[in-house]
C-alpha cells in the first residue's frame, strides 16, 4: 500500500471512531417491547432521533417479557418494558422486578392509567388501554355459511369446530386478559367449563394475542379472540373483518410501563419513560395503526379507536388478576385442564 493511501485509510479510521463517539455518549437503552411490531419500531425511531440515545429493542408478548425479566433478575440486561397488557407488569412489580419512579406526566393521565400506577406502588403506569373481544372474517363465514357469533358462548358452538384462534394465556397477555375475563363473568368452575368446550373449536393456540386475528384477516382462520382495536387495524387494512364486542360484556387491558430494577441505563430508561407518555408521542400511535385509548388525557384517540363508554365493560379486578398468585392458579390450572385436552 502506497504510504498516502495508507495515511487517507488511517484517517478515514479515525474518523470513523470518532464519528461513532459521540453517539456512545449520548447513551444506549435495552427495550423490550409488547405492543405490536410497527409501533415498537416507531417509538424506536423517534425516541433514537429526538436523543440520539441508541435503542436495541426486541418485541415479545406480555408473558414472555415477563418470563424474561424474572430470568434476569440478579443479571437484568432489559432496561424498560414498554407495553404489554398491565396484569404482568402489576405482577412483576410485586415481586419488585420494577422499580420505584414517578414520571412528571403522572397527573396529566387518565384516572385509570394512574391507578394502575398506585396500585403497583408506583412501579408501573398505563399508557394505553384496550377491550378484548373477537373478530371474524365475514367472507369466510359467509363461504362456509355460517352465522356471525356475537357472544362468547357462541364460540363454543359445534358448527365453530377448528374455526376458532386464540393465544396461549402463559405467553399471551391478551389471552390472559380473556382467561381472567371469563373468570370474572361466569366464576372460575364455569369458566374452565366454558374453556373445555372452547377448546374443542380451536384450531391453534399461539404465541402472540394478535396473531389470531391476522390469521383471520388472512383467511387462515374463521375467528380470532384478541383485543379490538388489534382487529380495527385489520380493518382498516382492508381485510373483510368484522369486530364482536361480546353480548355478555367483556374485560379491559391497562397496557403498561415499567422501568426495570437494576437497569444499567436508569437515565435514558427514564428518559424514556418521560417521551412515552407525552402526548405527541402517544398521538403517534396512529401512524403506526394503533388504535388503543392512549393515556394522556392530551393525546388524540386514534379515529376508529373503540368507544369505551359504548361497549359493556366488566369491573376487572386488576389488583386480584394482576397478582403473582393468581397468575400461577389460573395458568396452572388452564395447562392441567385444557391444554392437553384432545379435540
Ligand atoms: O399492540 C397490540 C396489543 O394487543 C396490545 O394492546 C397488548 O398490550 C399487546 O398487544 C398484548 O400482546 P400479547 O398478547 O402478545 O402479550
Amino acid at each position: 500500500m502506497k504510504k498516502s493511501s495508507y495515511l487517507l485509510g488511517l484517517t478515514l479510521a479515525t474518523v470513523a471512531t470518532l464519528g461513532a463517539t459521540p453517539a456512545l455518549a449520548k447513551g444506549k437503552l435495552n427495550v423490550l417491547c409488547s405492543t405490536d411490531t410497527d409501533w415498537c419500531s416507531l417509538m424506536e425511531t423517534r425516541f433514537e432521533a429526538e436523543t440520539g440515545v441508541k435503542v436495541s429493542l426486541i418485541r415479545k408478548s406480555s408473558g414472555e417479557s415477563y418470563a424474561q425479566l424474572r430470568a434476569e433478575r440478579k443479571n437484568p440486561k432489559i432496561d424498560i418494558w414498554w407495553g404489554g397488557t398491565g396484569d404482568p407488569h402489576l405482577q412483576a412489580a410485586a415481586e419488585k422486578l420494577t422499580q420505584v419512579y414517578k414520571p412528571k406526566a403522572l397527573p396529566e393521565l387518565n384516572d385509570w392509567a394512574q391507578n394502575q400506577a398506585k396500585v403497583s406502588g408506583y412501579r408501573t403506569v398505563g399508557i394505553y388501554a384496550g377491550a378484548l373481544g373477537f373478530g371474524y372474517n365475514a367472507d369466510l363465514l359467509k363461504a362456509k355459511g355460517l352465522p356471525a357469533p356475537q357472544c362468547w358462548k357462541d364460540l363454543t358452538k359445534p358448527i365453530y369446530k377448528g374455526e376458532v384462534q386464540v393465544a396461549n394465556p402463559n405467553s399471551s397477555g391478551t389471552s390472559y386478559t380473556a382467561l381472567a375475563t371469563f373468570v370474572q363473568i361466569m366464576g372460575e368452575d364455569q369458566a374452565f367449563e366454558f374453556l373445555s368446550n372452547l377448546h374443542k373449536n380451536i384450531n391453534q393456540y399461539t404465541k402472540s394475542g394478535s396473531a389470531p386475528i391476522k390469521a383471520a384477516a388472512n383467511g387462515e382462520t374463521a375467528i380470532g379472540i384478541t383485543f379490538i382495536h388489534d382487529i380495527v387495524k385489520q380493518v382498516k387494512k382492508g381485510y373483510p373483518v368484522k369486530a364482536v364486542a361480546p353480548c355478555e360484556g367483556t374485560g379491559y387491558e391497562v397496557g403498561s410501563m415499567s422501568i426495570v430494577k437494576g437497569a444499567r441505563h436508569l437515565k435514558e430508561a427514564k428518559m424514556w419513560a418521560e417521551f412515552a407518555l407525552r402526548p405527541d408521542i402517544q398521538t403517534l400511535a396512529a401512524e403506526a395503526k394503533a388504535y388503543q385509548v392512549p393515556s394522556n388525557k392530551s393525546a388524540t384517540t386514534p379515529d376508529g379507536a373503540p368507544d369505551f363508554s359504548t361497549l359493556k365493560l366488566i369491573d376487572y379486578n386488576f389488583a386480584k388478576y394482576g397478582s403473582a398468585e393468581t397468575r400461577q392458579h389460573l395458568l396452572q390450572r388452564w395447562d392441567a385442564e385444557i391444554k392437553s385436552l384432545p379435540r
